[in-house]
């Protein structure tokens, strides 16, 4: 049995996430490895239903602290019952945004405190990290060019443009930070050679056993 790794794509709205999770799924599959492929918020029915509340759009002005409680909320029940169960079994998980958004979205965009965030992810994961993060950066621009007409835009993307910039520029600052677990990708580069940075990450990653 191999050793399950945890893997999270970060980044900004349409910066093409959800295009290379398939893209590492299909790769990491072929290799024989199983994978679980899943997102946040979400992950499991009780915190999709809580993804919902996130993303929808409400008459009451949606509290900061709240809205970082529902994040932390749906990833405790996505930690037990998906994240922890799959890593056990030896699968690796691909997750569509972790922890790293919400220091992006609630701490870099809204303003919370890092530290209050950072209390909440001991409290919630315990010692429960990403062992790779894949950051897609890409100025806020191109991905809003790539991500409009989905239709309707969801709580988060209806905020202005200076959000983004900050989303962005926090999600920079984790990865200064933390270079051992980050690696940042130009998401702004055709498609093609943003999976061939990806896939020579990966085979390094494999390499190290
Ligand atoms: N490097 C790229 N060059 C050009 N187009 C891209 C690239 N990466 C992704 N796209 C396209 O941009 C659009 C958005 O990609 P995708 O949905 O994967 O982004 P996302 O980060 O998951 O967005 P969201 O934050 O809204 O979930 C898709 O139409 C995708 O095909
Ligand atoms: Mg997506």
């Amino acid at each position: 049995m191999t050793k399950g790794r945890f893997i999270t794509l970060e980044g900004g709205e349409g910066v093409g996430k959800t295009t290379n999770l398939s893209f590492l799924e299909q790769m990491l599959t072929a290799q024989g490895i199983y994978v679980v492929k899943t997102r946040e918020p979400g992950g499991t029915p009780l915190a999709e239903k809580i993804r919902q509340l996130l993303l929808e759009t409400h008459d009451e002005a949606v509290d900061p602290m709240a809205e970082l409680l529902m994040m932390f909320a749906a990833r405790a029940q996505h930690i037990r019952h998906v994240i922890k169960p799959a890593l056990a079994r030896g699968d690796w998980v691909l997750c569509d945004r972790f922890t790293d958004a919400t220091y992006a979205y609630q701490g870099g965009g809204r303003g919370m405190a890092m530290d209050k965030i950072a209390w909440l992810e001991r409290a919630v994961q315990g010692d429960l990290r990403p062992d790779l993060t894949l950051l897609l950066d890409a100025p806020v621009q191109i991905g809003m060019v790539r991500a409009k007409g989905r239709g309707e835009l969801d709580r988060f993307e209806q905020e202005r443009y200076d959000f983004f910039e900050k989303v962005r520029q926090a999600y920079l600052n984790r990865a200064q930070q933390q270079p051992e677990r980050f690696v940042v990708i130009d998401a702004s580069q055709p498609l093609d050679e943003v999976q061939r940075a990806i896939k020579s990450r990966i085979d390094s990653l494999m390499a190290d056993g």
